[in-house]
């Protein structure tokens, strides 16, 4: 049986996270926070004392690691990562073990197996071109780096944490480089994808225009 899935990549910061939240809420389907995988592997690595480009050791750990996503915990072999993995550090960690090949491959199936009935939001970087190539709907989500840094600062800020816009810009703008520049599942758009820039658009926007897409693809009975 053939799941629908609905894939949302862009650059980080773009409100893939929120968008696809809001529309698996909307749907009633599961949701896929890829990055959050990465981010785990990160902070797990470090945790661990592995070097985060010592990839064979990183294989294995990801191979073994017990993950449960539940009600907004991430359980990591029996501990909370919810918070941990949100920190600037988890996704500068999280860019660096993306790079590794052999890290991505051991992750592949593990993503793939979110995709159960009635249907998967998933969020990522690759959702559209590797992971879920012939997902009937695919998103490529982007906002102007400036916009993107101000919805971190904003996020952090409210969080407590002290930070600098301008150094958060110069982190987005050297993180997309990564991503982009990568030589494995680098960030780019599928060649179906829907493109949305979401810089002057509400959060309400971009999920309605995502939905309306869905509905004329008869990914579901009505539109939401
Ligand atoms: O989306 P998020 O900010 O949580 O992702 C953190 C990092 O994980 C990204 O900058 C990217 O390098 C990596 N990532 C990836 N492939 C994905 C999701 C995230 O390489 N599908």
């Amino acid at each position: 049986m053939t799941v629908p899935v609905i894939t949302i990549d862009g650059p980080g910061g773009s409100g893939k996270g929120t968008i696809a939240h809001e529309l698996a809420a909307r749907l009633g389907w599961h949701c896929l926070d890829s990055g959050a995988l990465y981010r785990i592997t990160a902070v797990m690595g470090e945790r661990r004392g592995i070097a985060l480009d010592d990839e064979p050791a990183l294989v294995a750990l990801v191979n073994t690691l017990p993950i449960l996503f539940e009600a907004g915990r991430i359980l990591v072999d029996g501990t909370d990562l919810a918070d941990a993995i949100r920190s600037e550090a988890a996704g500068t960690g999280a860019s660096r073990v993306g790079a590794l090949p052999g890290l991505r491959a051991a992750l592949l199936q593990r993503q793939r197996d979110f995709a159960s009935p009635p249907g998967l939001v998933a969020d990522g970087r690759d959702m559209g071109t590797v992971v879920f190539p012939a997902a009937p709907l695919k998103v490529y989500l982007t906002a102007s780096a400036e916009e993107r840094a101000n919805r971190r600062y904003n996020q952090l800020i409210n969080k407590g944490e002290g930070v600098s816009l301008p150094a958060l810009l110069e982190d987005i703008r050297a993180r997309d480089e990564r991503d982009i520049a990568r030589p494995v599942a680098p960030l780019r758009p599928a060649e179906d994808a829907v493109h949305i820039d979401s810089t002057a658009m509400t959060i309400r926007e971009v999920v309605d225009t995502v939905l309306a897409e869905a509905a004329r693809r008869g990914l579901f009975a009505q539109a939401g």
